[in-house]
Formats: C-alpha cells, structure tokens, sequence
C-alpha cells in the first residue's frame, strides 16, 4: 500500500542542516500494523507527513496504491489524502468552537456528502465511539479521552484505508489509552493499514511490526527498538 525509495528530507537553517529522514526502501502492506518508536528528533513525524502526502521530500518517490504522492498535482493529492487517508494527532486538533458532532461533519462536509447524511454518518460515528450522549459538547466540555475519541470519530469519517496517528495515546489517562489502543486494534481488523508513532512501549508491543528511527535514518533491531521507547 505504501512505498518509499530513496527518500531524504533535510531541513536547512542558517548553515546549519539536519537530515530528518533518510531510507533506501520501505514497504508498509495492506492490512499492516506498524509502530514507529525513536528518540525525540529522530524524525518519526516527518516520516509520518511524508507518507501522509504533507511533506515533500528532497529526492525520491513515496507510493500510495502504485500512485507516486508527490508527483501528483497539489489538488489530486489533495483528493487522495482525504478520500484514504484518516490523520489522529496526540492533541487532537479539534476545532474549539465546534461541536462534537460539527468536528465529525468537517470531512464529510469537504467530502460532498449531501447535507441530510452529513449529521447521520456523523451522528452514528460518534456511538461507534461511545459519545452517542455528548455530541453537542464543544471539546472544552468533554475529558481528554473524550475528544480523543471525538477525533477518532472525525478520522473515521470518510472511511480511510490508512490510518496515520503521532502519539496518539500520548496525553490520554491509562483507561482512554486502553480504549484508543481497542479501537486501533478493530480497525486493523476491518483491513485498514495503521502507521503509529508512539513512545508507549506497550503500544508498541501491539503492532505487527516495529520500525525504530535513529537520527533520521531506519534502524534494524526490533530488540532496540523496544529498549528505546522503555
Ligand atoms: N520545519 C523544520 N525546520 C527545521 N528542522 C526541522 C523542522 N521540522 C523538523 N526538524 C528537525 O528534523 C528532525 C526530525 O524531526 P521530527 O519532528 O520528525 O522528530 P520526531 O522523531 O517526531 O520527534 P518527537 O518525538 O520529539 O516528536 C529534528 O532534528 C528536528 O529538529
Ligand atoms: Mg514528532
């Protein structure tokens, strides 16, 4: 489902440069479960905004589906990243002024669904994830797991076949990670590809695969890689 060749991404300041990823090759399958764990700077949410069609690398090719992302116009990408592509953010992101039910209809508002399906979809997301009875708080009257939740629900949205989520679980109490952590597992089993980053070993444990970035670059051993989100 996802390619990489030869990519790099530096960032240049003032004469300074940083190579924030670099990888020969990686594939990532349908259906695949991967956790991306590294010390802070090693460049797991550049990874995760190069595969997400956010970042274009310097040189290189990523594939999305036998697409190349960034050969594609700006539009077309676009298109994809939100007709495939669910983002989950460790803060969520959600938009203050706007419902729980509003944050939901967002995507599918920008999707073209008609109006009187938007609130429907949106609604019967929200009890997917247990939020049937919250959907006119606004974010600042739900827990922190709750609009973690919310988010999921907006993720879900347009029914993504990948799913990229940067710490997810990171601000979230050990009850809502659980649950979060749940949810992501159901998703694998609904065929979606997941890519998470995470400093939480445990969550990593439960992933197919484990890719450990060291200063920008891939690192072989799962063994490490376990060692260095502990
Ligand atoms: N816009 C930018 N301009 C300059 N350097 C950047 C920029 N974004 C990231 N970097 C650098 O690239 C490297 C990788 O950053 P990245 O955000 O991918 O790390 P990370 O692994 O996600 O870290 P963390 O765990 O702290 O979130 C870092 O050294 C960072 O300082
Ligand atoms: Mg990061």
């Amino acid at each position: 489902m996802l390619h990489l060749h030869q990519v790099t991404k530096t960032y240049r300041r003032r004469q300074h440069e940083v190579v924030a990823f670099k990888a020969e090759s990686l594939d990532i399958g349908l259906g695949e479960y991967v956790a991306v764990v590294g010390p802070s700077g090693s460049g797991k949410t550049t990874l995760l905004s190069l595969l997400g069609g956010m970042l274009s690398p310097d040189t290189g090719k990523v594939w999305l589906d036998n697409e190349s992302l960034y050969d594609l116009s700006i539009t077309e990408r676009t298109q994809r990243r939100r007709e495939r592509i669910g983002f989950v953010f460790q803060t969520f992101n959600l938009v203050p002024y706007l419902t729980a039910l509003e944050n939901v209809v967002v995507p599918l508002y920008l999707s073209g669904m008609a109006k009187s399906e938007q609130r429907e979809r949106a609604v019967a997301l929200l009890e997917q994830v247990g939020l049937g009875n919250r959907i006119d708080h606004k974010p600042s009257e739900l827990s922190t797991g709750q609009q973690q939740r919310v988010a999921l629900a907006r993720t879900l949205a347009n029914n993504p076949r990948l799913i990229l989520a940067d710490e997810p679980t990171g601000n979230l109490d050990p009850a809502s990670r659980e649950a979060v952590l749940s949810m992501f597992d159901q998703f694998v089993n609904e065929g979606r590809t997941i890519v998470m980053v995470t400093h939480d070993p445990a969550a990593a444990a439960r992933a197919d695969r484990r890719l450990c970035l060291r200063d920008g670059e891939l690192v072989a051993s799962e063994d490490t890689a376990l060692v260095e989100v502990a």
